[in-house]
């Protein structure tokens, strides 16, 4: 008897050694300790109004963008660019493969850029789909991309969220805490794309000012909005637009009024709080999507909100518990409606400003 409880507790013990080795030797982090910003509770469900549009034939459609004549488009988990025309009726516009396409936004060329995490920035128009870019000025593939916006004179700004970790692992920058984000700027007389800013964290959604005399830059998990000059006397300078919002940024998009609408996820939960405040249990979220997926709370709310050109926030709508839709990744304004792109949803949600 004496034995057996020797053997199994040998036994147990390097199980408990190899699982440790496997999780913290060979982890794939190197984390930071930083403070979770608080998740914020207050609530008005305002967006459990959302009308469903689509609902069934748009997988999680992270971005939506509008053209000129009015017709809204998002790219889906199943590889297609999916258009709704005017009149209400989707189609099925292009077929592009994979599931990494991203962000959205319109091209005065006609058509769309699409950000595809695997292959670059793609154009996407009525005669086809071609490559923009696919590699920075230094040689090397562009990876991770994930919003894109174009200036008057069909330049492009883009962010790489991480230059570490990938799509399917965007998870590990969060735990890890570290800035591995980029912006790239696409130049079209000379087809090259050349690093822009550096040390983002999380670099997410891009947006220009009405004047496009700055940039907005999301960094997701530091809860801010960072805005770069591109005119004037702080030209060049970068500075802190908006902080400590109430969820973490994804996209932003300019209002027709030069106000941005903010999609912000929810990056915090108590459990997830009290594992992101020591390595050991950083490095066990690390070793597992599914302990990850469990811990945090994507899929518990969604809340977006208009922010201001002094960076204050002027109205803020949620789903408190993420009944109707949640993980709202993205809110464009276009007609007095608020247009929703989600992770997690089936269709796009739009709510009416009016009354809202
Ligand atoms: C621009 O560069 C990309 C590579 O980044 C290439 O695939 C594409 O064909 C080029 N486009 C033109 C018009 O030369």
């Amino acid at each position: 008897m004496a034995s057996f409880i020797t053997v199994c507790s040998s036994l147990l013990l390097a199980v408990l050694v190899a699982l440790s080795v496997q999780i913290f030797y060979f982890s794939p982090i190197d984390p930071l300790l930083l403070d979770l910003t608080p998740a914020t509770t207050t609530r008005d469900n305002k967006l459990q109004n959302i009308i469903k549009l689509g609902e069934g034939a748009v997988k999680e459609p992270e971005d939506v963008c509008v053209d000129k004549e009015g017709s809204l488009y998002t790219a889906t988990r199943d590889g297609w660019i999916k258009r709704m025309r005017r009149n209400g009726d989707w189609e099925n516009w292009k077929y592009i493969g994979g599931d990494t396409l991203i962000g959205v936004t319109e091209s005065k060329e006609g058509g769309i850029i699409v950000c595809d995490a695997n292959k670059g920035l793609l154009r996407v128009r009525e005669d086809g789909v071609s490559v923009l870019t696919s590699e920075a000025s230094d040689g090397s593939q562009i990876r991770f991309a994930d919003d894109a916006i174009e200036d008057w004179d069909g330049n492009v700004y883009f962010s790489i969220v991480s230059t570490k970790f990938n799509m399917h692992n965007w998870h590990l920058d969060f735990l890890e805490g570290r800035p591995h984000g980029q912006v790239f700027k696409y130049t079209a007389k000379t087809n090259e794309s050349a690093l822009f800013l550096d040390n983002l964290a999380f670099a997410n959604g891009l947006a220009l000012s009405k004047d496009q005399d700055f940039l907005l830059i999301c960094e997701t998990w530091r809860y801010r909005i960072v805005r770069h000059w591109l005119k004037g006397e702080k030209k060049g300078k970068t500075d802190i637009f908006v902080e400590n919002l109430p969820g973490a940024p994804d996209n932003v998009n300019l209002a027709p009024d030069g106000s941005f609408w903010v999609g912000l996820i929810k990056l915090n939960s108590e459990r997830l709080e009290f594992m992101y405040n020591y390595k050991i249990t950083k490095h066990l979220l690390a070793s597992s999507p599914r302990l990850f997926n469990f811990v945090s709370d994507l899929k518990r709310r969604a809340t977006v909100v208009n922010v201001g050109t002094d960076g204050k926030i002027i109205r803020k709508f949620d789903d408190g518990d993420g009944k109707v839709i949640n993980f709202v990744t993205s809110a464009l304004e276009f007609e007095d409606h608020l247009y929703l792109g989600s992770l997690t949803s089936n269709f796009v949600g739009k709510l009416p400003l009016r009354g809202a």
